[in-house]
């Protein structure tokens, strides 16, 4: 049987639009699965960032300046959208309300008002598949972390570290961007950024704070603005969020931090579990080593740390001993939104991409943490509806 070939429009075809575009050129890489995306339609507003569009993909039918436009073709069934964070409301709500199908970068809506209205028109719309963006998840690192966590391995869980670092942000001469001010990157900062990213799987794995004490920094106070001139950062560059979880059984700390200036990091994302029967660590910063370290009462308290090998949650071309890297990722997480789309209930493999419900609750957490910051205190974060 042929594939299920999905008609995807871009909306936003800045730096993560266009890696869509690369994974979806990629899509032979792919071995075992019945679904494929064809982008046929672009919009941006920048007339460059569509014209790239037109000469690097072969498929595209039109362009767009103007995303209501877009959404109007009936032969369009679904959304790639990567717009700043302030057009994350009334695009994605435009978007759902439309009956597209909708792949959304994070932090899904600038702030928690703008999150809830997206989760309004989803109510409304309840046959329209909506996914987060959140690709790391995807590395066979990670994945063999899920599988750990899915099969009870850890035993009593101590505590739970992850992150996500760059120094992106540490060159003072950087010029600002929208992500460094609040009317269009929000008052979240590096939370709105790279948050998504390192909630997404405590998230997953049911590991809602009960409580957050958030210690959130600006570092680098100005940048040049591009014409002469400097221009202030008014984002939070980097935040330590120490949060109280509690499941049914387990209450345990967790330590959340996303930095924009942590020197020495390009993008490392990672996630650290302990626990009484099993501890194991994965972060991109060595991205082939999965390390693991279990333990039985009296035994020897010793990490192992293997050369995961290149197994991903979908089928790939590529040879078990060959390395996966950040575009592997993005290709993988795009398949399980292409397989979740074509397939519902019956995906090919278990792990969906971040739903709406996980991005709403990186919201209460990043909303407590500012509150936290601006009192000193610890904050409650109340789970209810
Ligand atoms: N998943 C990831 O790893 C990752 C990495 C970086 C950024 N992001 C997210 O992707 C989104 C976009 O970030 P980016 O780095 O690609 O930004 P970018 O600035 O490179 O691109 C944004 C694009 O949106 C366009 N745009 C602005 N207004 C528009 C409108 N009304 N209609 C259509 N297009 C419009 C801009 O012209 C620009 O080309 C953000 O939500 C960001 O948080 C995700």
């Amino acid at each position: 049987m042929g594939k299920r070939i999905i008609r995807f429009g871009v909306i936003g075809c800045g730096l993560m639009g266009k890696e869509f575009a690369s994974a979806a050129a990629r899509w032979c890489h792919l071995t075992d699965i019945d679904a494929e995306p064809r982008i046929v339609a672009v919009c941006d507003p920048n007339p460059d960032a569509a014209e790239w569009f037109r000469k690097q993909v072969p498929g595209i039918e039109r362009t767009y300046t103007d995303y209501r436009e877009l959404l109007a073709d009936p032969s369009i069934e679904a959304i790639y959208c990567a717009v700043p964070h302030n057009l994350h409301e009334r695009l994605y709500a435009d978007i759902v309300r439309a009956g597209k199908h909708l792949l959304g970068e994070k932090p899904f809506g600038i702030d928690k008002e703008a999150n809830a209205e997206i989760q309004a028109a989803l109510a409304e719309r309840p046959d329209v598949l909506v996914r987060c963006s959140s690709e790391f998840p995807f590395y066979p690192g990670a994945q063999q972390i899920v599988k750990w966590v899915e099969e009870g391995r850890f035993g009593r869980i101590i505590e739970v570290e992850a992150g996500f670092w760059h120094s992106s942000d540490l060159d003072p001469t950087k010029p600002i961007n929208w992500k460094r001010r609040i009317a269009t990157n929000g008052e979240y900062g590096c939370m709105g950024d790279l948050g998504m990213h390192v909630l997404h799987l405590p998230l997953r794995f049911g590991w809602k704070p009960a409580s957050v004490r958030a210690l959130l920094s600006k570092i680098i106070p100005e940048r040049p603005d591009g014409n002469d001139g400097m221009a202030p950062c008014e984002t939070w560059d980097n935040s330590i969020l120490a949060c109280d979880v509690k499941t049914d059984d387990q209450q345990f700390p967790m330590l959340l931090s996303m930095k924009r200036i942590a020197p020495g990091h390009a993008n490392t994302w990672f996630i650290r579990i302990q626990g009484t029967e099993l501890s194991a660590e994965f972060t991109t910063k060595n991205p082939k080593q999965v390390a693991s370290l279990p333990y039985t009462p009296g035994g020897q308290q010793a990490w192992h740390t293997v050369d995961a090998p290149y197994k991903s949650a979908y089928g790939t071309i590529t040879g078990g001993i060959f390395e996966f890297g950040f575009s592997d990722s993005i290709l993988q997480m795009w398949a399980a939104f292409c397989d979740e789309l074509a397939n519902r209930d019956r995906m090919r493999q278990t792990f969906r991409c971040a739903t709406p419900e996980e991005a709403a609750g990186s919201h209460r957490v990043f909303t407590a943490a500012l509150q936290s910051q601006r009192s000193g205190e610890t904050v409650s974060i109340d789970w209810g509806n």
